[in-house]
Formats: structure tokens, sequence, C-alpha cells
């Protein structure tokens, strides 16, 4: 299904003019708080105000699908007082659900909360719930926040459901319906996935919506990525400037 795309460059979905899904591995908030002699939380508190803005940004420029990585299953290993911190503040988004509803954002979640298996909260969980019910029939951006969340783990849980499909006759095993089984069936491939502050991982995120997504990797860290960032990465994108890093020079004999 994503290899039959005709080229990177054409979006999945949405206006064609810019990605139709723009995926963001948010990373630095730890090193932007320890830059300025603050707490890692500190990061973390900014992030979240940085990703409700770059939501906003997104709506505005068109794009369709927007996919932040809020919470890996990775994360977990982190110190406890940590974890918690970011776990509520994962509730301040949740939280700021009316905003995206006037704007007619769709609130989506991929992670452990769609197979039943996640150790989160109650607590965030039932916000994680009240936002996605309060937009189900909005028509806007989705926004879809990766929470609790592996690309392997879901990788699993979509064989699992195809295998049990399978068994009971009702699916072949292809791309087209293990895409579906998939924790968002809805979800087109990513069209340009965005990683901050300089690292070139992929983080065990999106594996296979991302396979044919260009790789914009950003020096910024995640608290000061904004706006204007985001229609840097949207400009290489458009002009398919794919075989090098941002800011540097432009191959000989490319435009
Ligand atoms: C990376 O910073 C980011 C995370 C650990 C994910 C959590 C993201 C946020 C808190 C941003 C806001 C999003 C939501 C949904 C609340 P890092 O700690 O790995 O940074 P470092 O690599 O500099 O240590």
């Amino acid at each position: 299904m994503h290899e039959g795309r005709g080229s990177s460059t054409e979006p999945a979905c949405g206006r064609g003019d810019v990605p139709g899904h723009v995926a963001v591995i948010m990373d630095g908030n730890g090193r932007w708080a320890e830059s300025k002699g603050l707490p890692r939380t500190e990061g973390h508190r900014q992030g979240e105000a940085t990703l409700a803005d770059v939501v906003r940004a997104a709506d505005d420029l068109g794009i369709a699908w927007f996919t932040a990585y809020g919470f890996s299953t990775e994360n977990w290993t982190r110190p406890k007082l940590e974890v918690d911190f970011i776990l509520g503040l994962h509730k301040n988004i949740f939280r700021r659900r009316l905003e995206m509803h006037r704007n007619n954002v769709r609130i989506r979640c991929i992670g452990r909360p769609v197979s039943g298996t996640s150790r989160l909260p109650k607590r965030i969980l039932r916000e994680m719930d009240e936002s996605i019910e309060l937009t189900k029939s909005n028509t806007g951006l989705n926004f879809t926040l990766a929470f609790d969340y592996g690309s392997r783990e879901e990788l699993v849980y979509a064989t699992r459901r195809l295998l049990d499909l399978h068994r009971r006759g009702r699916a072949e095993i292809v791309e087209h319906t293990f895409a579906q089984c998939l924790y968002e069936p809805a979800m087109p491939p990513v069209d340009l996935l965005v990683r901050t502050s300089g690292e070139q991982r992929l983080s065990n995120f999106l594996l296979w919506q991302s396979v044919g997504a260009p790789f914009y990797v950003t020096p910024t860290y995640w608290p000061d990525f904004d706006r204007a960032e985001l229609e840097a990465a949207v400009e290489w994108w458009r002009t398919g400037r794919h075989g090098h890093l941002p800011g540097e020079r432009e191959p000989e004999g490319r435009t």
C-alpha cells in the first residue's frame, strides 16, 4: 500500500501543497531545561505548551493529520517522579480539548490504551476517552497522540488481531488487512517525519506508517520548536530537499 505511492512528496491526504500527515518525535525537553539551569520537568512543562501551539499551527497550515509521540513504552523506565510529571502534562493536553473542539480538531490516541492493556492511571484514561468522544464527529485536523505507545507492540497487536480474523475466515493475510488491524486503521501513511534535538533515530515510532516518509531532523530542542520551525519543515518537504539536513548547503545541481 505505501510502496504504491508515486513519490515521497505526494501526500497521502490533505491539500497537496502541504504534507497530509506530519508525525513528530518531540525530543530535547531535558536538554532545553538543563541549558537554562532549570529542572528537567520545566522542559516537559514548556514542551506541553509547545505541542498545543504546534497543533494550532498544523491546523492553520491545512495539515490533515498531525501525530505526536507523547509517551513511549520505553519512557516507563524514567524516574517515577518524572514519569508522573509527564503523565500529568498529558492530562493538560486533554484539558485543552474544548479549544480543539471549537477548532473542529478530532483527537485520537494510539498506544496501549487502545489494546486495553495500559498501565496509565484511570483518571488520565478518562480524560483521554472524553477527548476522543467529544471530538469524534469533527472533520478538521486529526490530532493523534501516541500515548503509552511502542511500534513493535503495535505490530504484535495487529498480528494477533489479524490472525484471529484469519482463523475465523474473515480476512486474508495481506498488507491491506494488516493495516486495518493497527491501533488507528484510518491513519494514512506519514508524509513527513520530524524529530527535534538533532537525534537521528526512529525510537520505535510508527515503523509501519513511516516506511516511505522523509525524515526531517532539526537541532532545535522541542520546547523551542514553533510555527516557523513547522513551516520550515513543510517547506523542506515541499521542495523535495530530502538528501541533506536543514541548514546544510544545497547539493550541486539541485534547485
Ligand atoms: C523528550 O524529552 C520528550 C518526552 C520524554 C516525551 C514527553 C513529551 C512532552 C512532555 C512534550 C509534551 C507532550 C505531551 C503530550 C504532554 P527528553 O526528556 O527525552 O529530552 P532529553 O533527550 O533532552 O533528555
